[in-house]
């Protein structure tokens, strides 16, 4: 009933003729897979270039990151109405680089997950833990903590459309990918703090990804768990063959 969605964080790769390439190679190799949500996400500047390429492939364009603003003076930020200008329906907030080198707090997390969804936009949310944070035995606690700082002020109907990536930091750009039983049991963790905040039925419906060092060869098992509905890859979807291969998980 959830469905499941497959998302590529291209994070700070690909000029515009690199990413029409990628798009030229993935497109044909995702053709008729109408049974999984895809998403591209390249970088700002791209966008613009790519909604003409994407015609008909029933691949979706995210940006990277959103301001809460609608105009003014905010040097070098974009705001949702630009985003949808550029042609991205997605966007990803708070991935753990910008809460890490950018100063992303729970509280610009949140803002901007309200002007994402007030401009029309679907916010990917972005959560995890740090090594140190699991560790120390605090990944539940931090992810709570995360999930009400972003979610928090939204109503039931708000927060319908938005996406969670669940993505451990430790497991980033690592190689070193969750098993599926860690990420199964922080996925069921998340899910139960949404039903806490806003209901069952929110909780039932939304879409929890898993993010860090997914590959063609893990995404199997980890879609294999009914709390993991998808998937936020970056470094397998720089490849348009990787990334198709992820895409069709369920072959
Ligand atoms: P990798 O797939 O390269 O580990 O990156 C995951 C990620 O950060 C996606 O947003």
């Amino acid at each position: 009933m959830r469905k499941p969605v497959i998302a590529g964080n291209w994070k700070l790769y690909k000029t515009k003729d690199e990413a029409l390439a990628l798009i030229e190679e993935l497109a044909p190799l995702v053709t008729g897979v109408d049974s999984v949500e895809i998403v591209v996400a390249p970088v700002f500047t791209v966008l613009p270039a790519l909604p003409a390429a994407l015609a008909g492939t029933g691949i979706n364009l995210a940006a990277q990151d959103v301001f809460w603003e609608e105009e003014g003076a905010y040097t070098g930020e974009v705001s949702p109405r630009m985003l949808l200008d550029a042609g991205a329906s997605h966007v990803i907030i708070g991935h753990s680089e910008r809460r890490q080198y950018f100063g992303e707090t729970d509280t610009t997390v949140n803002k901007k997950i309200k002007a994402a969804l007030k401009g029309a936009l679907v916010p990917i949310f972005c959560i995890g833990e740090t090594l140190e944070e699991r560790e120390a035995g605090n990944t539940f606690k931090v992810l709570e903590r995360q999930v009400k700082g972003g979610l928090e002020g939204l109503s039931e109907t708000q927060f319908a459309p938005v996406i969670i990536a669940y993505e451990p930091v430790w497991a980033i750009g690592t190689g070193k990918v969750a098993t599926d039983d860690q990420a199964q049991e922080a996925h069921a963790f998340i899910r139960g703090v949404v039903a806490q905040l806003l209901g069952k039925d929110a909780a039932d419906k939304v879409r929890i990804l898993y993010g860090g060092s997914v590959k063609p060869e893990n995404v199997k098992g980890l879609m294999g768990r009914p709390d993991i509905d998808g998937a936020l890859v970056g470094g397998a979807s720089l490849k348009g063959a990787s990334f198709a291969s992820i895409v069709r998980f369920g072959e």
